[in-house]
């Protein structure tokens, strides 16, 4: 997984006619590093079917092979992984490099914080820059050793103790990534690992966890917040698994659908997991026609087709309380607003700012470049649609962030003027076909344009 990027490649989009027919996305992000890391450490062979092939997850691939894990590809998006056991990691000679992957990095830190070897991660610039502290800080109180050049950022060097302590750990911010991690750790420490979980976010790590046969119990204490208690040191079995289509991703289509007139489209078998469905909230509660059809439980995960018609969509307030189940939303949801009358108001997006970018800043600038009124707070999003004319305004800074790319495409297809991105690149770590795809449903794209200053 090479660190650095190839030069930025600027694309355009253009209005698009009506958006027909049915269609499917890519395997969820979240599941797929999921699956590769517990089948990792799984007895037996663990198989996957529809795994997302983008770069982030290819940097897990990488990964688990580097740590011992068999890894192979038998078809497009067929994958098997035979698991070395819980505690069998082997100390790789290289560096771990996660590329742009901040889910990757995160969950494989605790994942390798519970084994007795030492281990480098590093990423690309981006990631380079981004905290690590809140998932040190707890693997830190486990026993694992933390070595780093500047603090708590990559790369840096963890190295597990020969037994990890169980904790009792209460979530101080709502991160299922910190979740995960902690529990990945815990699965090679001896005891029970606790979490208590103040705000609900996305449990994929605990349906899966339950799935490989480990021990773990959800319950919730007096104050309604959720404790997770797993068991740990007890053997994982190889499990075939079947990534369902990821929401996130499906977002893109989905606003696409409800803003280009004339629209029918339906996308078939997406996860439809409580936790991340806050976007499809948002937009039915907005006016838009979204219907899920089909509904049916895949691999203990809720999956269903979203049929989606074009509609006029008036703004809301988006309370703070669910911004855990849109979390990686907000940049297309922030597109959905520039088209619908009067103001959405986005509020608690303080994580938003530490995302692959700052997002809130990256999706400001974008729109006023559009000429559309946005107005930014510290953890918020103001945005009024319905401007006369949206789009042709400056080429969009995408910042290598891959949603907010992804985000002002769907702008340039919906909108009266063609949208330029200063670099399509980064769409590849997590939806590489959205090109392709949009094609076939008619859109055009167009490779030109200067890149951004
Ligand atoms: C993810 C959790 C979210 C999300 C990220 C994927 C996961 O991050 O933004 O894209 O797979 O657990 P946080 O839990 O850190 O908010």
């Amino acid at each position: 997984m090479p660190s650095e990027r190839p030069s930025p490649v600027p694309l355009t989009a253009t209005a698009t006619g009506p958006l027909k027919g049915r269609v499917r996305v890519p395997g969820d992000k979240s599941i797929s590093h999921r699956a590769l890391m517990l089948g990792a450490l799984a007895i037996g062979e663990t198989t996957i079917q529809g795994l997302l092939e983008g770069d982030d997850i290819l940097a897990t691939v990488a990964a688990m092979r580097a740590f011992g894990a068999i890894v192979s590809r038998t078809e497009p998006g067929h994958w098997r992984i035979k698991g070395v056991g819980v505690g069998g990691f082997l100390e790789p000679e290289d560096a771990i490099d996660f590329g742009n992957a901040g889910t990757g990095v995160r969950l494989a830190l605790g994942l390798v914080g519970s084994q007795a070897i030492s281990a480098t991660f590093t990423g690309d610039a981006l990631l380079r820059g981004r905290p690590m502290g809140r998932i040190l800080d707890p693997l830190r109180r486990m026993g694992v050793q933390v070595l780093a050049r500047s603090k708590d950022r990559l790369p840096l060097t963890i190295k597990g103790p020969d037994i990890t302590l169980p904790i009792e750990y209460r979530l101080p911010v709502p991160s299922a990534r910190v979740k995960s991690a902690i529990l990945l750790a815990g699965l090679n420490t001896p005891g029970i690992t606790t979490i208590v979980e103040p705000t609900l976010t996305r449990d994929h790590t605990e349906r899966m966890l339950t799935a490989f046969g480990a021990s773990i119990e959800i319950d919730s204490n007096e104050d309604g917040e959720r404790i997770v208690r797993l068991e740990g040191r007890r053997d994982l079995k190889a499990q075939q698994i079947v990534v369902p289509g990821d929401p996130s991703s499906a977002a893109f289509l989905i606003v696409a659908a409800l803003l280009i007139e004339g629209s029918d489209l339906t996308i078939e078998a997406v996860l439809l997991n409580p936790m991340r469905i806050g976007l499809i909230e948002t937009l039915v509660e907005m006016g838009g026609d979204i219907a899920i059809d089909n509904r049916r439980t895949v691999g203990g995960e809720a999956v269903g087709d979203i049929r989606v018609r074009a509609s006029r969509l008036r703004g809301v307030t988006v309370p703070p309380e669910r911004a855990p189940s849109m979390i990686d939303e907000y940049p297309i949801l922030a597109i959905a607003a520039a088209f619908a009358e009067g103001t959405t108001v986005m509020e608690g997006l303080a994580e938003l700012r530490i995302k692959e970018s700052d997002r809130i800043a990256a999706i400001a600038a974008g729109l006023l470049a559009n000429g559309v009124t946005v107005e930014e707070g510290p953890e918020s999003l103001a945005v009024t649609g319905g401007a006369a004319r949206i789009g042709g305004g400056a080429t969009v800074t995408t910042r290598l962030d891959h949603r907010v790319a992804t985000s002002f495409l769907v702008l340039g297809l919906a909108g009266q003027a063609p949208v330029t991105i200063d670099d399509f690149g980064s769409i590849q770590t997590s939806f590489p076909e959205f090109q392709a795809l949009m094609n076939g449903l008619g859109a055009h794209f167009e490779r030109a344009g200067p890149a951004a200053a």
